[in-house]
């Protein structure tokens, strides 16, 4: 069973702040889009990488990509205004190849390790139609409303999963739910909620990996670099 993985690095990064987008930006001397798909290439049914960048900054993207050249075909598209759109015009270029799967994995989560990689890809290669890695809920969840902010309700956490990604899903469903996300117009924040949506097939949760957080503010980005550099 073979994958390609599709990488959205197309976000600005506003909430981090930088004049890089976030995809570009420095972590222990690599941009973190490389360090998001490093730990794939240890896979070898990795077959075709696709990364959706910012449109005016391609050559930039490609460029730091450029030691990852040898290991795996990769090509570099643009992305688009939401990150649906930009793991759809990823997904329409792989093409007709050979692929069974998609692991789609934010260029903004890079502390991914192979082990959850393994994880996802192994369900998939069980016949999970589509699958996601979760860590369970430990803080107690507060629905607040108005402003102030008010607490109308504890949500009880027992069964909550915060998600992560590389998100997989087979290549047929992924295929018919971006071609359904277009036709009707529909945009969700993350893939495998559109096969829920569309009830394309049933969605598997497997173990996540708290290190594998998404970089999102500045205090991420902080913890971040204090990680790699204790590696
Ligand atoms: N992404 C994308 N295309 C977009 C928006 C987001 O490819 N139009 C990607 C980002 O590059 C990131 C991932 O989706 O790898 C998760 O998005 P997020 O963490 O929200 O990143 P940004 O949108 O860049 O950040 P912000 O929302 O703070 O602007
Ligand atoms: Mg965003």
């Amino acid at each position: 069973m073979k994958f390609a993985l599709l990488v959205p690095a197309a976000g600005s990064g506003s909430r981090l702040g930088s004049e890089l987008p976030k995809a570009l930006v420095d972590l222990g001397g690599e941009a973190m889009v490389v360090r998001a798909i490093r730990p794939f290439l240890d896979c070898e049914e990795c077959r075709k990488i696709v990364v959706a960048a910012p449109a005016d900054l391609i050559p930039d993207v490609q460029q730091v990509l450029q030691p990852l050249w040898a290991t795996c075909e990769l090509s570099v598209v643009a992305g688009g205004a939401t990150r649906q759109d930009s793991v759809g015009f990823a997904l329409d270029a792989v093409g007709d190849r050979d692929i069974d799967a998609v692991l789609i994995h934010d260029a903004a989560r890079p502390l991914i390790t192979v082990e959850t990689i393994r994880r996802v890809f192994d369900a998939l290669k069980h016949g999970a139609d589509a699958v996601l890695p979760g860590v369970e809920v430990s803080d107690t969840l507060k629905a607040v409303a108005g402003m102030p902010p008010i607490v109308r309700e504890t949500i009880p956490r027992k069964g909550l999963y915060a998600v992560q990604t590389p998100q997989g899903l087979r290549i047929a469903v992924a295929r018919e739910a971006f071609r359904r996300a277009r036709a009707e117009g529909l945009q969700c924040t993350d893939d495998v909620a559109l096969v829920e949506q569309f009830g394309l097939g049933r969605v598997q949760i497997c173990e996540g990996d708290s290190g594998n957080f998404k970089i999102t503010t500045p205090a991420d980005l902080r913890l971040a670099r204090l990680l790699v550099a204790a590696r």
